[in-house]
């Protein structure tokens, strides 16, 4: 451990690594170390190590701390305990309550980093400009990085994408996400036919007046190119589980999702209204 990491318990480095499935970027890198996580650094780590000592200092409990650097290199966070949703999807996760809690992070997150100055680091892959300001959002809430306990969301993880963004940018992408705003025949779950339910509930439960409603769904579309792109990077940078992940047809997918937004304008503004 460099220095020793803080909280990092009996055992430290000597403890049994437990491999934690979930994300895409650092598939098969991330482990659970006691009540530890170790993950991999990449340049942008300083930043985020930044931003997580700031949620820490202003008593943010819902992310991991920053404990340090192990003698591997690998950043160590405290493990957060609970569960993120990851497939076969628990019903757990798809309830209103439960969307209502995500929501609800997703504010207090934007309440608690709102004071923080992200000038002096450098951060991942820049937002469109018209989303981009001083506030640094999440830019990642997917389900596999939100842990949940008891039926509700307490943690936001996996901060890797955070940058100067902007409560609605990461708003859109939640509900993007969450919702989920794409076509019914691509839903396998209990969210299917209630999408644009749900939609209305997540701005409900981020309070409606932090965003601009009549911005969201730009701030979708936006998104869902964005990560499109973003993708398509790692794939062409020969990223294998990427490009597994898209197997080639991100971008076609990206255009059917654009398309089924496009469709749905009118229904979408609809469950847009408070
Ligand atoms: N601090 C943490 N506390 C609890 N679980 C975690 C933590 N960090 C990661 N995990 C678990 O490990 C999985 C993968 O970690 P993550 O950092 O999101 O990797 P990736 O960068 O590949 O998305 C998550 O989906 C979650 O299940
Ligand atoms: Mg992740």
């Amino acid at each position: 451990m460099n220095g020793r990491a803080r909280g990092a318990g009996p055992g430290d480095d000597g403890d049994r690594e437990v491999p934690l499935p979930g994300g895409v970027a650092n598939r098969g890198r991330v482990v659970r170390v006691g009540d530890t996580v170790r993950r991999p650094v990449r340049s942008t780590s300083p930043a985020v190590h930044a931003l997580l000592g700031h949620l820490e200092a202003v008593g943010f409990d819902g992310a991991p701390r920053f404990l340090g650097i192990d003698a591997q290199g690998r950043e160590v966070l405290s493990h957060v305990p609970g569960e993120a949703v990851l497939p076969p999807y628990p019903r757990w996760a798809f309830t209103d309550e439960a969307l209502t809690s995500v929501a609800r992070l997703l504010r207090a997150y934007h309440d608690a980093v709102a004071a923080f100055d992200p000038s002096p680091h450098a951060w991942h892959a820049p937002l469109p400009a018209e989303f981009s300001g001083g506030l640094v959002s999440h830019n990642d809430p997917n389900l596999d990085n939100v842990v949940f306990r008891d039926g509700r969301a307490v943690a936001l993880i996996d901060f890797d994408l955070a940058g100067p963004g902007s409560r609605l940018w990461d708003v859109a992408c939640a509900a993007r996400l969450w919702a989920p705003l794409r076509p019914e025949a691509t839903i396998h779950d209990a969210r299917r036919g209630r999408s644009l339910h749900r939609l209305g509930l997540f701005l409900d439960g981020y309070g409606a007046d932090e965003v601009d409603r009549s911005r969201v769904l730009a701030a979708v579309e936006a998104n869902q190119a964005w990560f499109c792109r973003l993708v398509e990077r790692y794939v062409a940078a020969g990223h294998a589980a990427f490009a597994e992940y898209s197997k080639s047809d991100v971008r076609m997918q990206a255009e059917q999702y654009r398309r089924w937004l496009a469709d749905n304008d009118a229904a979408l503004r609809d469950a847009l209204e408070p």
